[in-house]
């Protein structure tokens, strides 16, 4: 097993299957020199996806990480210190959505605090472990569109000074709202896995402008619309056409974008064209 200290360490979060699954396989290319770690929040799962790779003959390891659960996060990050002492790529992968156009309060709890509060805890807690020329790539969708959103929401969300604070104070006054019934008068849609990518999206947006070490880059993408359990089968694109967008951002060369949204092999204009 080549898992020497001084590999480049790329971790995949939500990578037993779907997407995430095949960012792992394209990023374990042997041609690319990275170790990287499949992590899943179901163990077996997980392993039996990593025997799946081994016998393709890709060298990956495994690690459970399960989002939610800050003990998993503090594990797995005592893990990486521990075995490699840094990190040089991280893609938050994971991520869920209800079927159907289900909406009401544990929806919009369990998806807001999934998608946006899981991805923000991994990225929080990973952090200080990125070494020079790390890449942080989050998987958000086009889904998550801000011209849904009223006027002055769109407003406070595009804001350049907009805190990491703030954002997650916008993301609980929308849990909230559905509780109360009042998101359509506050200015939601009623889409909670439309408002947790864009949670997603902003807080990328947040992380690369307040990234002071050098040359370490944040950027969000949507993969387009994938075959995979959170769709359906006649979805046009296929998991590893999906992992395209991501791998290229987390193989950015130095001088890259960071801060940006990227869909179809472009960086989009937030602002204008979602
Ligand atoms: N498919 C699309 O068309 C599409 C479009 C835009 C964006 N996306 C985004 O792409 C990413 C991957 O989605 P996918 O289509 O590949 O869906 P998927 O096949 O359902 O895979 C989702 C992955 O996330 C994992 N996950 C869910 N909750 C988790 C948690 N709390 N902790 C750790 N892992 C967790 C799942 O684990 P389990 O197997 O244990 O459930 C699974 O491995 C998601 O962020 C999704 O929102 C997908």
């Amino acid at each position: 097993m080549s898992s020497s200290s001084s590999s480049r360490v790329a971790v995949v979060t939500g990578a037993n299957k779907g997407i995430g699954y095949a960012i792992v396989k394209q990023l374990a290319d042997p041609n690319l020199g990275l170790q990287v770690v499949l992590t899943s929040r179901d163990e077996s799962r997980g392993k039996q996806a990593v025997a799946a790779l081994a016998a393709e003959g890709l060298d990956v390891l495994y690690h459970p990480l399960d989002i939610t659960k800050e003990p998993s996060i503090d594990a797995l990050a005592n893990w990486l210190k521990d075995r490699f002492q840094g990190l040089d790529i991280l893609v938050n992968n994971a991520g869920m959505a209800y079927r159907g156009d289900a909406f009401n309060y544990e929806v919009a709890k369990n998806t807001i605090d999934c998608n946006y509060f899981g991805t923000l805890a991994v990225t929080q807690k990973l952090s200080p472990l990125l070494r020079e020329g790390a890449r942080v790539v989050n998987v958000s969708s086009r889904a998550g569109k801000f011209s849904r959103l009223s006027p002055s929401l769109r407003e406070i969300m595009f804001r350049p000074d907009l805190t990491i604070s703030q954002l997650s104070d916008l993301m609980n006054d929308f849990v909230q709202s559905v509780k109360e019934g009042t998101w359509e008068q506050k200015g939601w849609p009623k889409q909670t896995y439309a408002v947790s990518k864009m949670g997603v999206t902003i807080m990328t947006r947040i992380f690369a402008r307040d990234e002071h070490r050098p040359n370490i880059l944040y950027n969000a993408c949507c993969p387009g619309y994938v075959r995979t359990d959170m769709t359906n089968p006649n979805a046009p694109l296929s998991p590893e056409q999906g992992a395209k967008t991501p791998v290229y951002l987390a193989l950015l060369p130095q001088g890259g974008a960071t801060g940006g949204f990227f869909a179809d092999q472009r960086q989009w204009d937030i602002t204008k064209e979602l």
